[in-house]
């Protein structure tokens, strides 16, 4: 899935669940007690598998998978293919990641189970990007009419691309892309996205100039594994380092997003401001799991 398979008032409905999940956990404890959900992981990941995992363990329902290729058998030439098909007899739902772009799409044609995209290579995260739209929401109570700040590296990094799909939908969103040349958002996503839904962006590569009318700033981390020479990744990985002086031109009630890991660009002073909503951020990626998986597998809640 991808959060474009929803529309916006689907996705409204999911993020209304995921807030009352947030508001009444207890209610949910034992709504998925039959189900398993699998987590195929070929990349490495903290949050994303481990969140899909703690989302079905508080929903009452157990988790199998695997958590590198090595450690699969992939390892011996399984293809995508195959490996579904036989996980379909394991599990109820699967939430995949892995390094080739559509690999989730390929698993979800051969599947007889939901397939949820964990991230696939440079191109799509979803979920993170259902994260994103609910810790926006949660915190300014509204998309229309925000100006976001994505910065770092808008090239290689999914989650931006995913997040500029799902937000030019709303009214009033103006984005501001902060990146060096090199990294600058790919031409699909400024031409088939941005222009053709006539959101209005602007490209700047100062963090400084940039920061002062921003109401969200999303950080992001400069991938390595994504370069194909380390020359070009220590160059740019320093790029930009949000530090209490950068922080100190920013508005009040901005708040700073990052899909996290973080490497450096988040100097560790400023996670004690209150406007640092990255640690927030991840626990909101609970929720919306959770509320994704009982959309998916089509949980009766007596109660809604
Ligand atoms: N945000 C995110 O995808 O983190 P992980 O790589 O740790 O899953």
């Amino acid at each position: 899935m991808s959060p474009l398979d929803f529309s916006v008032e689907e996705l409204d409905e999911l993020l209304d669940l995921a807030s009352d999940i947030e508001k009444s956990p207890e209610k949910y404890a034992h709504v998925c007690d039959d189900k398993r959900l699998a987590t195929l992981f070929y990349e490495p990941s903290t949050r994303t598998r481990l969140s899909f995992e703690a989302a079905m363990m508080n929903l009452g329902g157990k988790v199998l998978g695997f958590s590198s290729a090595d450690s699969s058998s992939a390892a011996k030439g399984e293809s995508v293919a195959d490996t579904i098909r036989v996980v379909s007899c394991y599990a109820d739902i699967c939430a995949m990641r892995h390094p080739k772009e559509g690999a989730p799409m390929v698993a979800a044609m051969h599947s007889r189970i939901p397939v949820i995209n964990a991230g696939d290579g440079g191109h799509q995260h979803p979920t993170q990007t259902l994260t994103d739209l609910l810790t926006i929401r949660s915190l300014k109570g509204h998309f229309d009419n925000l100006t976001i700040g994505l910065c770092g590296d808008l090239k290689f990094g999914r989650t931006v691309h995913s997040l500029i799909e799902a937000l030019v939908r709303y009214p009033n969103v103006r984005f501001v892309l902060i990146s060096p040349e090199e990294l600058r958002i790919p031409s699909y996503i400024r031409e088939s996205v941005l222009e053709k839904s006539g959101c209005p962006y602007k490209e700047m590569e100062r963090l400084e100039d940039a920061i002062p009318e921003l109401d969200i700033l999303y950080m992001t981390r400069v991938q390595r594994e994504r370069f194909f020479n380390e020359e070009d990744y220590v160059r740019m990985k320093d790029f930009y380092v949000l530090d209490k002086v950068k922080l100190s031109l920013a508005k009040e009630d901005m708040q700073i997003l990052h899909p996290l890991p973080r490497v450096n660009e988040i100097a560790v002073e400023v996670d004690n401001d209150p406007r640092a909503a990255y640690f927030k951020q991840a626990q909101y990626g609970v929720y919306v799991r959770m509320a994704l998986i009982l959309t998916l597998l089509e949980v009766k809640l007596p109660w809604r």
